[in-house]
């Protein structure tokens, strides 16, 4: 449905998107993640046909948006960073006003602002200026005016920025109902935003692309079979941290042995393995042999948040190679 080839765009010597591909399918809802600065705002709007790209080409529904854009517009609902409303209209009047603008023929009109009043739970705000809503209201009108013409793309660029947490949830809740019919790509640079909302995730940093996958496939990518907490016991100092880390890297198959906490004498570590070994029997085994008391043991998932900064560590890091290569 959306499909990006070589993507670049540079404004005067900054290069804001830099040669980055991705294709999202029909119905899917895609998170696109990245940092400030990232180059989301400027994918979105070279996508909606706002900006042309510098090289490189973007389509949606298989129409070019260089060489058809007046298609890709029909097929696309936009949500820039800044909702395009006029605060002197009021709700339904400017909800009237876009329907007429994006051709929605006048004998429809009433019934998909009816509809989108009510898929946006603006209904009661109908008869108020815009100027006089609330962020989240107008937030929400700002969708609204987004889906009015039914499009078959929704193009939403950070949809919950300044909301409170219920309006989130709200905002949340209605994109998963569009999900389906719609193909959905929000921006985002917060995580819990895409793995709350999102099956796939584009990840960009500093205009490049660093990595897309599925959300939970992203999750699983960075580490290996598993990492467990473990808790135990120390009882007046006995055993000391050290001593169990040191018997826990000497598990067969940890990679890493990181201490977590030393509370309530608790101690507590996130043991990671390589990838595709189970070690959490053999973990067990090692401290009970030991003769200490294993309070807890069990398995953790690595939050997008580790792997977005593991993946865009890593991407400094070959950037460095390449620098400290140029310069020898
Ligand atoms: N009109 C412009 N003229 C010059 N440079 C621009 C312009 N718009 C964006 N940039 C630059 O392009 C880069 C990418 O900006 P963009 O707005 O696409 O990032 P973003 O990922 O949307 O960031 P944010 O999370 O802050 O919205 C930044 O370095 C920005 O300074
Ligand atoms: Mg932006």
């Amino acid at each position: 449905m959306i499909k990006v080839e070589g993507l670049t765009k540079r404004y005067a010597r900054t290069v804001a998107v830099d040669n980055i591909s991705f294709e999202v399918e029909k119905g899917q809802i895609v998170g696109f993640l990245g940092p400030n600065g990232a180059g989301k705002t400027t994918t979105m709007r070279v996508l909606t046909c706002f900006l042309p790209p510098t090289a490189g080409s973007a389509s949606v529904a298989g129409f070019d948006v260089l060489e058809h854009p007046l298609e890709v517009k029909k097929r696309i609902g936009y949500l820039p960073e800044t909702p395009p409303l006029y605060p002197e209209m009021e709700v339904t009047e400017y909800l009237r006003f876009v329907g007429k603008l994006k051709g929605i023929p006048s004998g429809d009109i009433g019934r998909r602002v009816d509809d989108v009043l009510g898929r946006c739970a603006i209904g009661d705000v109908r008869n108020k200026l815009i100027g006089k809503l609330s962020k989240g209201y107008r937030q929400r009108v700002g969708l609204a005016q987004a889906i009015i013409h039914n499009p078959d793309v929704l193009v939403l660029d950070e949809p919950t920025s300044g909301l409170d947490p219920k309006q989130i949830i709200e905002i949340r809740e209605l994109l998963k109902s569009l999900a389906g019919e719609h193909t959905i790509i929000l921006s985002t640079h917060i995580l819990s935003e895409v793995e709350h909302s999102c099956e796939h995730v584009i990840i960009i940093n500093q205009g490049k692309l660093v990595a897309i996958d599925s959300v939970a496939n992203l999750t699983n990518r960075l580490r290996g079979a598993e990492a467990v907490a473990v808790v135990v016991d120390s009882d007046g100092g006995r055993p000391n941290a050290s001593d169990v880390q040191q018997r826990l890297e000497q598990v067969p198959g940890v990679s890493r042995v990181v201490m977590k906490d030393t509370r309530d004498s608790r101690l507590c570590f996130e043991v990671e393995s390589l990838q595709g070994r189970q070690v959490r029997a053999d973990v067990a085994r090692s401290v009970v042999n030991a003769g200490w008391a294993l309070n807890e043991l069990r398995p953790v998932g690595l939050s997008l948040e580790d792997v977005f900064l593991q993946l865009t560590a890593a991407e400094q890091t070959e950037a460095q190679k390449v620098q400290e290569g140029a310069s020898k």
